[in-house]
């Protein structure tokens, strides 16, 4: 081991104990704004970077843009110093550890983006110094942090594992989730070399409940791509298993939750309108894109995602069928939307289903508005969207009401009432009838 690897190590993890170390966080999202704030709540100093001046500036001022994050809560870390956020780059020289957490979108061909990761990283190496580390927190293909990642590091004349120290762990973040968060799940990391998988794994421990280190970077990058790929896979599974439960005439949630009653062997996945979010329609995309560069088609991923991705077509065929038991055709008549977020009781619609549910159903005539307790308007195709008030008349005036979204605030007993007919992708109508006294003429 060399002297100057053990002289590093040991200042950033006597620095890590004695809480001295000032801590970084590189993109202040969904993922990085809960991290900065269980860091700061852990004693540290944390400084935010964004390249977004409106985040760094609500931050700033003590307003958190994201659900899971309180602005009461923020407001107080902001207030005792122990966070700030900046957009100036060369405030990364006075981090000690850094976290990265910006975005890993898709490109149109459904290759890796990875400019985002790129651009932070151009920006850490031209501000690193020894006695530094970097953690990607992004989720991305194996072999990122050590193909791309540490090169840059290497260029700046700086040897990882000696100098610097890097890994990766993935975030493994739900938002909206009641039980589980940023500080109660178990956090997966691997280093470089063993020495950074240690000085990653006493960073996290110092806030986090349950460290699980792994032998490499690429195992870590694997274990997220696995988790998500696990889900996406699942999730086609029911969602064809719908398909079938359709043509066969059997109702496919009675299937599922009988089935959930085997005390082993079996994990419930419910079917949808599709899949949306940042994590399940993206990342499987990571790996398929990383084997096709080793030519090798990876069929499971292929398969589930041509699945998911008809969903909303179906969805669509479904509301055609029930305006044709009224004699309606789509076009020209009136859909109301329940819910565009993603899933329910949050506010992100990133590749929400219900994106491609109402283009397909503008496309083919109808006047759709929708209705989300979460997300009061959003921008698509260059139409501004705004949700309506859930007023009896929104009901009543609907040729067709189509559940896309099963926010827990609304009255599903009053959708049902007042609707003529509802289109239910999310099971929240179960055994609900209309009352007697509110049918529909
Ligand atoms: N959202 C989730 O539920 C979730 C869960 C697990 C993992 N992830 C992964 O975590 C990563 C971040 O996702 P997110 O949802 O937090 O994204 P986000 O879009 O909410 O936040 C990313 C932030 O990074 C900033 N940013 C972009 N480029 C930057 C740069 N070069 N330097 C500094 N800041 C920059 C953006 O302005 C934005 O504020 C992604 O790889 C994602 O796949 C997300």
């Amino acid at each position: 081991m060399a002297a100057e690897e053990i002289t590093m190590k040991k200042r950033l993890l006597t620095k890590l104990e004695d809480r001295s170390a000032c801590l970084g966080i590189v993109g202040l999202g969904y993922v990085g704004l809960p991290l900065a704030l269980e860091f700061a709540k852990a004693g540290f100093h944390v400084i935010g970077y964004d390249v977004s001046d409106r985040v760094v500036n609500g931050l700033n001022a003590g307003k958190s843009h994201i659900q899971d994050v309180s602005s009461d809560e923020l407001a107080a870390v902001v207030k005792s110093g122990k966070f700030e956020a900046t957009s100036d780059e060369s405030r990364l020289r006075e981090m000690d550890a850094i976290s990265i957490a910006v975005p890993t979108p898709l490109a149109k061909t459904r290759d890796p983006d990875m400019t985002y990761i790129i651009a932070a990283a151009d920006a850490i190496a031209r501000n690193a110094h020894p006695g530094l580390l970097i953690v990607l927190e992004s989720t991305t293909y194996p072999g990122t942090t050590r193909e791309l990642m540490q090169p840059k590091l290497e260029a700046a004349g700086l040897t990882v594992g000696e100098d610097v120290f890097l890994a990766f762990s993935p975030e493994r973040v739900d938002p909206g989730n009641p039980v589980w968060n940023t500080k109660n799940t178990p956090k997966v990391v691997g280093g470089i070399t063993p020495a950074c998988t240690e000085v990653a794994s006493a960073l996290y421990a110092s806030c986090l409940s349950r460290i699980v280190p792994v032998s490499s970077t690429e195992t870590a990058e694997l274990v997220k791509l696995l988790e998500n790929t696990f889900r996406s896979v699942n999730i086609g599974l029911v969602n064809e298993m719908q398909i079938v439960c359709d043509k066969l005439g059997v109702n496919v949630w009675e299937v599922i939750d009988a089935a959930a009653t085997k005390p082993f062997g079996f994990m419930k996945f419910t079917p949808g309108p599709g899949i949306g979010g940042h994590c399940i329609p993206l990342d499987p995309h990571y790996l398929a894109w990383k084997m096709r560069t080793l030519n090798y088609k990876t069929r499971f991923i292929d398969l589930a995602s041509e699945i998911n991705s008809e969903m909303p077509q179906l969805v669509v065929e479904r509301v055609a069928q029930a305006l044709n038991i009224d004699r309606k055709p789509v076009n020209g008549s009136r859909v109301l939307v329940l819910g565009v977020a993603y899933k329910k009781d949050i506010d992100d619609m990133r590749e929400s289903p219900a994106l491609d549910v109402i283009r397909m159903l503008e496309e083919q005539g109808a006047k759709v508005d929708y209705h989300d307790p979460h997300v009061a308007s959003f921008r698509e195709d260059g139409h501004e969207h705004h949700s309506v008030d859930l007023a009896d008349a929104a009901l009543t005036s609907a040729d067709a009401v189509v559940i896309i979204t099963d926010h827990s605030s609304i009255d599903y007993q009053r959708v049902v009432d007042l609707s003529r007919v509802v289109v239910d992708t999310r099971n929240a109508t179960a055994g609900l009838v209309k009352s007697a006294d509110m049918a529909i003429a």
